[in-house]
């Protein structure tokens, strides 16, 4: 089934839809966390179409796609002659999402100094522009969303304790791809049929071996990998189905990165064991680079600094 575009039947998913209804009609904050490419983006749009301000502004915004020294004059817009290259009167995207919905992503990009100012906002509902002297009063919806452990950040006093519990009062974890293996096939349907419709093929669907190497394969990307290499696929197949050859050479890691020296087990050994001896053999084999191992043992980089963690390896 798919949900305002977002595709997904399994139970994690549905516990996500339940929660996009909940929150959409309420005014409260909302956070989002979920690896990259798990869908953050459209959750987020999601829960502005389902809520009462759906026909008035959705601004998303990417922080951490602006450069730090700019990021509080995009939010809060400024004055002319605020700074140097400050022509004319900017209005920021708080004043822009008025009466509707701001999506700040990556929401740990910020700093401790447009952290204060945000808290000032969300406490008084109201701002200054750069070099502004006017309180500008908004009514703005709040959805922030990040891929980066902003527990952690937290703990570490990385981050404004009290912004941080006035953003966190609705949660939603978008699972990632790995952990809804079942909506595997679903999802390489639909972007099939997408692709399809966009190359003008009519390729009629993914072969058997090829759904198992989807399988097998532990989505670092998530969504937004499984898209890729879905539609990369369309466009190098000429065939019926999609077969191992149109998959990026990633895939064939199985056999050909599989030749360096070899681990022997005796059954009966600890999964915990097994894992730590073939992280550490991986990181030598690399030479320590941490890319490269998490490619290698075909997890993300950060699921590979979980398990450094985990088993204390530094
Ligand atoms: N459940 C889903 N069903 C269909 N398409 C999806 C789903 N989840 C993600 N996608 C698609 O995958 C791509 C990435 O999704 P999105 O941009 O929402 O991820 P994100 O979590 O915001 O990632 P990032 O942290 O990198 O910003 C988009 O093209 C989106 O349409
Ligand atoms: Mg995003």
């Amino acid at each position: 089934m798919a949900f305002n575009q977002i595709i997904g039947d399994s139970p994690a998913m549905h516990k996500v839809f339940n929660q996009i209804k909940q929150a959409a009609v309420t005014e409260i904050p909302i956070m989002l966390i979920g690896e990259t490419g798990t869908g953050k983006d459209l959750v987020a749009q999601a829960i502005h179409n389902y809520s009462p301000r759906k026909d008035q502004s959705y601004i998303p915004v990417n922080l951490g796609a602006i450069p730090t020294q700019l990021v509080a004059s995009e939010l809060f817009g400024h004055e002319k002659g605020a700074f140097t290259g400050a022509l004319r009167t900017h209005e920021g995207k708080f004043e822009q999402a008025d009466k509707g919905t701001i999506f700040l992503d990556e929401i740990d990009a910020i700093d401790e100094k447009v952290q204060v100012s945000l808290l000032r906002l969300i406490e008084h509902k109201k701002f200054q522009r750069l070099g502004g002297t006017n309180s500008i009063a908004v009514d703005v919806r709040m959805i922030v969303a990040t891929n980066a452990d902003i527990d952690d950040l937290v703990n570490d006093n990385n981050f404004r304790e009290d912004l941080f519990y006035r953003m966190d009062v609705f949660r939603i974890t978008l699972p990632p791809l790995r952990a809804r293996k079942t909506d595997l096939s679903l999802l390489c349907d639909a972007f099939l049929q997408n692709f399809n419709k966009s190359f003008d093929k009519n390729i009629s669907g993914i072969s058997p071996s090829c759904m198992d190497v989807f399988y097998n394969y532990e989505w670092p990307g998530n969504i937004r990998e499984l898209k890729n290499v879905v539609q990369r696929a369309v466009l190098l197949c000429n065939g019926e189905q999609i077969q191992t050859e149109h998959l990026p050479a990633r895939f064939k890691n199985t056999e050909s990165d599989a030749s360096g020296p070899e681990l022997t087990f005796t059954i009966g050994t600890p999964l915990d064991t097994v894992e730590k001896e073939m992280i550490l053999a991986v990181l030598n084999a690399t030479a320590n680079n941490r890319t490269e191992a998490a490619r290698l043992l075909g997890i993300s980089r950060r699921a590979l600094y979980n398990r450094l963690s985990r088993h204390n390896i530094k």
